[in-house]
């Protein structure tokens, strides 16, 4: 079982593993579906829209998009029928936090949906769960029966002429699945391709429809958000970064788990909070937001994981995976496991993704092999750069991420690879 840590108040894991995520009635007792009936009984759903706004909630999927100007431009669309989606697919290596929710605190996920669906006039949620998830599906299997039971999911919740189904899609289990759009195809039947944008979801999405599309741990958010207001939530966090984040933590540290903190700490802090490196270890970089985020080296830890922070070295939170690599890492054989990782899960769409990344995966192997050039640094970088600008999706954008960044940071030990070679 996966171990969770919480710094502050929490937001998200409140309850979680102190109360059963199947006991409805604890649940209810504790709180659960109270934002849902405040919100229908007493808001209107643009009420309801404006306070996300207003809590600058922000989307916990990896883009950091605002939450609340995604609800007013579904809303705003006119339909006989408009979707949520829940995008539990989290193929991101080293992310854990969407199963935790997922599997600990069910209802607060039920919640968020239905509270989602509410704001933007959907009468359909759709929670998308990565096919291995068994724990997380059967839970929210059990947990979504419970609230048709008990009247929360179905014909005129609370009363009221507001109605709301879910169900729940196994994803495919393909990385790229997790993009918005290649979700709403892979939901339709289709293959798992992403989508030309625009038109974006809100505005067409499953079925030709309006349709949000939303992380786990973003809906999770919204039942606080309601029951206690924009203004309790924007006492959490920094300016700019407001409420808690989770981050799931792995590779060379003392502990791994998840954790959950408001906005605000650094990544050296984060570290130290789990115990520091491994064995005592010195740090030599931290993988920040996923294998497609940042490499943070390891005179550079001392950075909020903030919007703002992050954003002056051109990185983000991400979904918040930090995995953290020692001083014995050698960073030819990290970028070579997560340009492998790319080259498996490009789905053949485009070239500059479904060849870039073979090219990249052809040249770390031959500097591996002892057979590069300088010249062949150059073409990693070159070949990165035209991924990053000609790819179709934000996988090829961003797969090379990791391993550009690896170059400019880590050169010396590169040119060693290179000039300790037979081309040396
Ligand atoms: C290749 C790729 C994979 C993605 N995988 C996920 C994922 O597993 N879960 C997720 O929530 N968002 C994922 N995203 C981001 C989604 O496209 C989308 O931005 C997100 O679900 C929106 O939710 P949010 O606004 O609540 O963050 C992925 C994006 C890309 C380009
Ligand atoms: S960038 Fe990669 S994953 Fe995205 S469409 Fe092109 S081939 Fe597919």
């Amino acid at each position: 079982m996966i171990d969770f840590k919480v710094i502050g108040e929490p937001i998200i894991l409140k309850n979680a593993r102190k109360i059963c995520p199947n006991d409805i009635e604890k649940c209810m007792e504790a709180g659960r579906y109270g934002a849902l009936r405040k919100a229908i009984t007493e808001m209107k759903p643009e009420e309801v829209i404006e306070e996300i706004k207003r809590s600058q909630l922000r989307g916990r999927g990896g883009a950091g998009f605002p939450t609340g100007l995604k609800f007013e431009l579904a809303a705003k669309e006119k339909s006989d029928k408009k979707y949520v989606v829940v995008n539990g697919e989290e193929g991101e290596p080293g992310t854990f936090k969407d199963r935790i929710i997922m599997e600990d605190s069910p209802h607060l996920l039920i919640e968020g949906t239905i509270l989602a669906g509410y704001a933007i006039g959907a009468d359909e949620g759709i929670i998308c769960v990565r096919c291995d998830y068994i724990k997380a599906i059967e839970r929210l299997e059990k947990a979504i029966a419970d609230a048709y039971d008990r009247g929360l999911l179905g014909k005129n919740i609370f009363g009221t002429d507001f109605s709301f189904d879910i169900t729940i899609e196994r994803g495919a289990g393909a990385y790229v699945c997790g993009e918005e759009t290649a979700l709403l195809e892979m939901i339709e039947g289709k293959r798992g391709e992403p989508r030309k944008k625009p038109p974006f979801p809100p505005q067409k999405g499953l079925y030709g429809k309006p349709t949000v599309v939303n992380n786990v741990e973003t809906l999770a958010n919204l039942p606080f958000i309601i029951s206690e207001g924009a203004d309790r939530f924007l006492e959490f966090g920094i300016e700019g970064s407001h409420g808690t984040k989770l981050f799931s933590l792995s590779g060379d540290i003392e502990w791994k788990g998840l954790i959950e903190i408001p906005f605000g700490a650094t990544i050296k802090e984060i570290i130290e909070l789990a115990g520091g490196v491994k064995g005592g270890k010195k740090l030599k970089a931290v993988i920040l937001g996923g294998v497609s985020g940042t490499l943070v080296r390891y005179d550079e830890v001392d950075i909020s994981v903030d919007y703002h922070s992050l954003g002056v070295i051109e990185a983000g939170p991400g979904c918040g995976t930090i995995i953290v690599l020692d001083e014995t890492r050698d960073i030819v054989d990290v970028t070579e496991n997560i340009m492998e990782f790319f080259r498996t899960e490009s789905c053949g769409k485009c070239r500059p993704c479904s060849l870039g990344t073979v090219s990249l995966c052809n040249l770390i192997h031959r500097i591996k092999e002892g057979n590069g050039t300088e010249e062949d640094l150059k073409k990693i970088e070159k070949i990165s750069i035209g991924m990053r600008k000609a790819s179709f999706c934000g996988l090829g954008q961003t797969a090379p991420n990791i391993l550009y960044q690896s170059i400019q940071k880590f050169r010396d030990e590169w040119l060693a690879h290179v000039r300790g070679g037979k081309n040396g």
